[in-house]
């Protein structure tokens, strides 16, 4: 091997401003329950459950048992033709959380490919009824679906796009719903927008229903910068959808588990989708897996017209990896035993209380909430969007709490396992850095 000298370059940080970074390292050692413990030895609250992930908090002690136990005993085997039981218990959990009708399982390794899946399950759907032309597949602006070419051509960011190409041809996008002038500091979902829904009877006029496999959507758009449904957006896209055969797919890849106060955001806003796409909490970030939920129609019908032996020419080599299994199962039994998506939904008004003591501050164009989510979005300073979060973030690093920054948004979402105090010490931490922030 060449004697190489060992430079922090060696690692290509994702998402991150990397030449930043190296100069002005943010390190992080260890981590328990709330908080992590930076390499220089400080506490740092956790005020975004890692990526959106770690539900029931860190080093969860059912969680790293059972990942402890399993990998001393089946460390990996193949799904493919061949399975092991733990496989089996998980989908059965798994999909006992689902909304009604949605029994079937499809396990991958993180949300941009439980996004593949499912867009691919859709398109697989009509043509295993004979409707392949049904082939176009909607996303909306501003969507996060993660960064496959499935998820980026259906997403809606434009940085996450604009460097990689014509992406994937037939898609269309829905109208975002953000809408400041209307909307502005609510409290929930906004009540302006419902009708945005309608813009989908625009892009079906433009291509014709037939052309149309399926509309994928986070109900509550989280990465973009939380940006919550308008009051009756989702019922009426749920409509819309079903008087053209349209398939709805909810990416639930950070709203799945507890999030919003529910098991999934279907649940919460009672609306019920065909396909939810899951990852992070599912195994509450320990081990990467993500998994997809259909509804019995889809997968019967895959099951009844499927020429091939094999239904599904889809999968991947560590689909359902029993040591994912093992971190899934603990993860969902650690939810279970806390009462964590009560206690979010207990939590989700004073967390709102608390987060909208913030309005005033200097900068805050926008604050909003729900469940245990929230965003306060700050004016762009002059010429350098971005740039003030951006500095809110590091500033907020070095007070002692982590947060989470899109453009000039940021973005809260403590693991579920917060508690009201540490919900003051959050917010007061944060509303003392925006106070200071030019
Ligand atoms: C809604 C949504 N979909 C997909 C993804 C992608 O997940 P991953 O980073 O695990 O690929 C994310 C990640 O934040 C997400 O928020």
């Amino acid at each position: 091997m060449l004697d190489k000298p060992n430079t922090m370059s060696s690692f290509w940080m994702p998402f991150t401003a990397n030449r930043d970074f190296l100069r002005e390292p943010r390190m992080i050692q260890s981590a328990e329950g709330m908080y992590y413990t930076s390499s220089d030895g400080r506490q740092i609250m956790d005020g975004t459950a890692g990526l959106w992930c770690v539900n029931a908090g860190h080093r969860d002690p059912l969680i790293v048992e059972a990942v402890q136990k399993q990998v001393h005993e089946l460390d990996y085997a193949p799904n493919f033709q061949f399975a092991h039981p733990q496989a089996f218990e998980l989908s059965g959990k798994l999909t006992a959380m689902m909304p009604e009708g949605m029994n079937h399982a499809f396990f991958t390794n993180s949300g941009s490919e439980s996004v593949d899946t499912a867009l691919k399950i859709a398109l697989h759907y009509h043509r295993m009824r004979g409707d392949s032309a049904r082939t176009r597949l909607i996303g909306r602006e501003r969507g996060y679906h993660g960064t496959g070419f499935g998820g980026i051509s259906v997403g809606g960011i434009v940085k996450n796009r604009m460097h990689f190409g014509t992406l994937l041809t037939g898609v269309d996008h829905l109208r975002h719903t953000h809408d400041l002038d209307r909307n502005a500091f609510s409290r929930g979902c906004p009540a302006h927008g419902a009708e945005l829904a309608d813009d989908l009877e625009r892009i079906v006029a433009l291509h014709d229903a037939s052309t149309i496999a399926a509309v994928i959507v986070e109900p509550m758009a989280g990465s973009t910068g939380v940006l919550l449904p308008p009051k009756g957006y989702l019922q009426r896209l749920r409509e819309i959808c079903d008087r053209h055969g349209i398939l709805l797919i909810f990416d639930e890849v950070i709203t799945a588990f507890g999030r919003l106060g529910a098991a999934t955001a279907a649940e919460y806003f009672g609306v019920k989708p065909d396909i939810i796409t899951t990852a992070k909490g599912l195994t509450n970030g320990v081990i990467p897996m993500g998994a997809v939920i259909v509804s019995d129609d889809i997968y019967n019908s895959a099951m009844e017209n499927a020429g091939a032996p094999i239904e599904l020419f889809h999968g991947y080599t560590y689909s359902a990896n029993p040591v994912s299994c093992a971190a899934a199962l603990a993860a969902l039994e650690s939810y279970e035993q806390n009462d964590l998506f009560r206690r979010a939904a207990l939590l989700s008004q004073p967390w709102e209380d608390q987060l909208h003591s913030l309005k005033g501050l200097p900068n805050v164009i926008d604050i909003r909430n729900l469940g245990l989510v929230g965003a306060i979005e700050l004016a762009p300073r002059e010429g350098a969007p971005g740039a003030r979060a951006y500095e809110a973030m590091k500033r907020a690093w070095d007070a002692g709490i982590m947060i989470r920054v899109t453009g000039d948004i940021i973005a809260l979402s403590p693991p579920l396992i917060i508690s009201e105090p540490e919900i003051t010490k959050l917010v007061q931490t944060l509303g003392e850095v925006l106070a200071e922030l030019p």
